[in-house]
């Protein structure tokens, strides 16, 4: 509730969250989730620079989410080429036993 005590307020969804007695779970479905054989953390990414809208879209401007940009395979080795990143398969796969 840190950014919703002021941010979006009046929207229905927001309401209903401020709602609800501290520390209860909150219904959460994925939009964005690579399978869990995928090693993907935030960290380096946003040390690269990388904007949210990058990966994301403009989600900003949106009140419910889609998923609005791929995160399959080619998706993240056509930007590590671009940028110059690793694309070993080590690096996103555990190649162990
Ligand atoms: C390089 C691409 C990339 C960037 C940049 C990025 N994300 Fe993500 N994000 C992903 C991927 C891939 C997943 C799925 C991760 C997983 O399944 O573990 C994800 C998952 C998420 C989720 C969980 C989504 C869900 O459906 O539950 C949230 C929230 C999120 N990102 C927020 C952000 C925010 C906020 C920023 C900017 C500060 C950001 N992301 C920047 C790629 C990115
Ligand atoms: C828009 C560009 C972009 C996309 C899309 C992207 N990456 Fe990356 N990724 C980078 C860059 C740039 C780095 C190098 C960061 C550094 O080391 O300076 C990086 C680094 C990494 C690393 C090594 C750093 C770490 O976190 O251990 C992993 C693993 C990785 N990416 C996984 C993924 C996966 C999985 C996806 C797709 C779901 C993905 N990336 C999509 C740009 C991207
Ligand atoms: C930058 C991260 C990244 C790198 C590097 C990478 N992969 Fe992947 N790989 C992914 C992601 C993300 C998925 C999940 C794709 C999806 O959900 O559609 C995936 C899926 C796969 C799958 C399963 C495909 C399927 O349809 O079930 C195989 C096999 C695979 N990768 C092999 C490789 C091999 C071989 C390499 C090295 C040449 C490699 N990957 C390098 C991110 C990466």
């Amino acid at each position: 509730m840190v950014c919703h005590q002021a941010i979006a307020t009046d929207n229905p969804a927001v309401r209903e969250l401020a709602a609800m007695a501290p520390g209860s779970r909150i219904r959460w479905e994925r939009v964005y989730q690579v399978p869990d054989y995928v090693f993907f953390s935030h960290g380096e990414h946003s040390k690269a620079g990388l904007d949210c809208v990058t990966c994301h879209g403009p989600v900003a401007s949106r009140t419910v989410l889609d998923q609005e940009i791929s995160t399959n395979m080619v998706a993240c080795m056509n930007c590590h080429a671009e940028r110059k990143a690793s694309v070993e398969c080590f690096l996103c796969h555990d190649l162990g036993q």
